[in-house]
Order: structure tokens, then C-alpha cells, then sequence
């Protein structure tokens, strides 16, 4: 459906969102395989906001190198620094919709600065739904390992404490992406506004938003 054919109350609820926003930004953070980068995109439409991916602005930073490549030639640490030196400029850049790696919010000082300049969303995905969706792609250098599966079973164990702290937590699933996109923008509402906006009473909580399939 065209932008313009949003019922009033969404367009409206997308405008209350921006503006309270200000120059903050939204971050979509979790791990690989999470939608980061496709919901970031739609949701970017649905506010109006530029997208930007920050594994993007990364391989830009190096001349095109992939992330892989950056990996391979560099190592881990020197990637890590360089992402959170990309997440601190563009949220310098606010507001817009910023996906992030999966391992960019383990960063104590990353999760700070996006505490201080944007609102965070996890997007929360399980071991299954995210192996079938990285067996897509063989580019992540994180999963060249002899058994992927136990891998991002370990990276699960590790990083979801961490995701917690994330403002909000949206249930990624295997549902119409515009859905999962309907439920951002509903939490970053209630969020940011302080009400639920059309919602029905049983559709969502204030603050930490969780939807099962
Ligand atoms: C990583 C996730 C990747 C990329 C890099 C490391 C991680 O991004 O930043 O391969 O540590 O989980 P996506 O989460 O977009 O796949």
C-alpha cells in the first residue's frame, strides 16, 4: 500500500513517533539472521526516516572491502573498533533508522552512546529462525566454524543478556515482514508517546513489547 493511503491514525502515530524522536534515531539490534537490515528498511519508509545499514557504512569506510574481507585482513578487534567508530558518527547524524551488526551492542561504550542519542529495539529471533536464515548467505566469518548451529547457540548464550537491555524486544518470526514493522512502530509509540494508540488491550505492553507467534 502507497505511504499515502496510511489510515490517519497510523500516519498520524508515524508523525507523534518522528517527533519525539527529535534528532534521536531508532537502533535494530540482535543477531545475525534477526532482519535487522529488512525491517530497518521498511520501518525507515514507515517513519520517514533515512535507513542506514551499519555493516554498509563499514565496507564503504574500507573501500569496499566486505565485512568478511575486513575480517580476513584485519582481524576481529580492528573491525570492532572500526564499527563502533561508524554506530558513534551516524548516530552524530540522527535521526534515521540504523541497523547494526549482530556483535556491535556487546560494546559497552557503543550501548552507551545509543542510549544517549537513540531508542533501541531488539529484535529477538530463536537458534531455528535464525539458521535458516544465515544458511541463505555463507559471507558471515563469525559462522565458519565446524558446526554454525553450536556456534549460534553459544553467540545466543552470550549476547542475549546483553540484547535485554535494549529498550524494546520485538518477537522476529516468520510472519509478513510489514507485521513485524507494525509492531516496532506500535512499542516505539507507546515508548516514546505514552499511550497505545488504537491497540487493542491485549495487543501490547508498555515498554518491553514480546509478541508470540
Ligand atoms: C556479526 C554480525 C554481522 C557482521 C559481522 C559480525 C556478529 O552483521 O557485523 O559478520 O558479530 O554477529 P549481521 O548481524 O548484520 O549479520
Amino acid at each position: 500500500m502507497p505511504e499515502t493511503a496510511l489510515p490517519a491514525a497510523a500516519a498520524s502515530q508515524e508523525a507523534e513517533i518522528t517527533a519525539a524522536l527529535a534528532t534521536r534515531s531508532v537502533v535494530l539490534v540482535g543477531m545475525m539472521g534477526a532482519g535487522k537490515s529488512t525491517i530497518g528498511r521498511r520501518l525507515s519508509a514507515r517513519l520517514r526516516l533515512p535507513f542506514v545499514d551499519a555493516d554498509a557504512e563499514i565496507e564503504l569506510a574500507h573501500a569496499g572491502m566486505t565485512i568478511a574481507e575486513i575480517f580476513a585482513s584485519y582481524g576481529e578487534p580492528y573491525f570492532r573498533d572500526g564499527e563502533a567508530r561508524v554506530i558513534a558518527r551516524l548516530l552524530d547524524g540522527g535521526p534515521a533508522v540504523i541497523a547494526t551488526g549482530g556483535g556491535a551492542f556487546m560494546r559497552e561504550d557503543t550501548r552507551g552512546r545509543i542510549r544517549g542519542k537513540a531508542v533501541s529495539i531488539w529484535l529477538k529471533a530463536d537458534a531455528d529462525v535464525i539458521m535458516r536464515r544465515v544458511k541463505r548467505r555463507a559471507d558471515r566469518p563469525l559462522l565458519q566454524t565446524a558446526d554454525p548451529a553450536a556456534t549460534v547457540g553459544r553467540l545466543i548464550g552470550e549476547r542475549e543478556p546483553i540484547y535485554q537491555q535494549a529498550d524494546l524486544t520485538i518477537l522476529s518470526r516468520e510472519v509478513p515482514h510489514e507485521k513485524i514493522v507494525d509492531e516496532c512502530t506500535e512499542a516505539l509509540h507507546i515508548r516514546l508517546c505514552g499511550e497505545r494508540a488504537e491497540a487493542p488491550p491485549d495487543k501490547a505492553t508498555p515498554d518491553k513489547m514480546s509478541v508470540t507467534p
